[in-house]
């Protein structure tokens, strides 16, 4: 699909995405946008320097492709000066092959944090009020009536919540399950998340003023120490080589085997063959997961476990905000053809 045929810039955008606001900006920019309509949803190397050819100013690209190398000095050689993910992860991204060809690298940070976190608390009352479970059961018929034992969870309110990563999704992660559900913090970042540890003071103040049980917080000098005292636990740090089966078969047994994991990070932060085990093992213990170490995967067993809730990476998936992702990745690359300032640039 090819937008504004005599554009001055050929720009191209790996995936057809929400709204129109970035297919304006950059036509109204004298770009010649040229979306990909290849049916198969991952594109290869192969079908990504076939896209680029000759000729090319800047790409809009996925996670779900290998930028590297091979990709970037072919921009570079197409006269290619900026590459924009539409995502905020960047595992996909080789900065430094980037750097190395003078290719400027974007992300999409900031719009997606509250839908992300959104998703995580979903995911998290999901899994301790057994949800799917529960609903499988309705529509496979078997609801008889009802009874004391049917589909008995875990009560938020009161319980600890932890998080692992504790920047902008992890901190709006927490500040919904706080406010929401009136849950403890514990968290673990390399940061102090300041911000999150007023917030939570300040509430506990609010809850003590209206003669409740005031919540309380901790920053844990260990992730270890979250995983042993929290009841339910969100995965928020970005995917590196040391965060690479961060929770993994010694990790899960440190956890209270009532717990809830949940997972909107990237899949590789968990060891997924030790957790199929895990679950399996321990049915109190449960799982909400947005991403998978081999996606489109699981791994085997995962599909069979009732303690698990399962989505497809679909975190940031409100219209809202993957309209605006689509645009801070037009604004990236637009801004680099244009000499203007990259919005998500990694690098920073
Ligand atoms: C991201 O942005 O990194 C998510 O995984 C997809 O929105």
């Amino acid at each position: 699909e090819v937008w504004n045929p005599n554009g001055k810039y050929r720009v191209i955008s790996t995936k057809s995405m929400p709204g129109t606001r970035w297919i304006n900006l950059l036509i109204e920019q004298d770009c010649r946008l040229e979306i990909c309509t290849e049916k198969k949803t991952i594109l290869s190397v192969e079908d990504i320097l076939a896209l680029i050819g000759d000729r090319c100013d800047g790409v809009i690209g996925q996670l779900t492709e290998d930028w590297g190398e091979t990709l970037f000095s072919a921009l570079s050689r197409a006269g290619g000066k900026a590459f924009s993910n539409m995502a905020v992860g960047y595992n996909n991204v080789d900065v430094e092959a980037a750097n190395k060809y003078g290719v400027a690298v974007g992300n999409t940070p900031g719009v997606l944090t509250e839908t992300t976190a959104e998703l995580a608390a979903s995911l998290s009352l999901a899994a301790a009020r057994r949800i799917v479970e529960a609903d499988e059961f309705m529509r496979a018929g078997k609801y008889e009536g009802w009874l004391p034992h049917l589909f008995v969870g875990n009560l938020l309110k009161g319980q600890t919540v932890g998080v692992i990563g504790a920047g902008r999704i992890g901190s709006a992660y927490a500040r919904m399950m706080i406010e929401g559900f009136k849950m403890n913090l514990i968290y673990y970042d390399l940061y102090q998340a300041t911000r999150l540890e007023k917030f939570v003071t300040a509430y506990g103040q609010f809850l003590k003023a209206s003669g409740e049980q005031p919540v309380t917080w901790k920053r844990a000098a260990s992730m270890e120490e979250v995983l042993r005292e929290a009841d339910v636990i969100s995965l928020h740090p970005i995917l590196d080589k040391t965060t690479y089966h961060l929770v993994n078969k010694e990790r899960l047994a440190m956890m209270k085997k009532e717990a809830i994991l949940v997972n909107c990070s990237r899949g590789p932060v968990i060891d997924e063959v030790a957790l199929v085990e895990h679950l399996r093992e321990n049915p109190m213990f449960r799982v909400g997961l947005d991403v998978f170490e081999d996606e489109p995967y699981m791994k085997p067993g995962l599909a069979d476990m009732k303690n698990a809730v399962v989505v497809p990476h679909i975190a940031s998936a409100s219209k809202w905000t993957r309209e605006g992702m689509a645009t801070l990745a037009a604004l990236n690359v637009l801004g680099k053809i244009k000499g203007y300032p990259v919005w998500g640039n990694p690098n920073s």
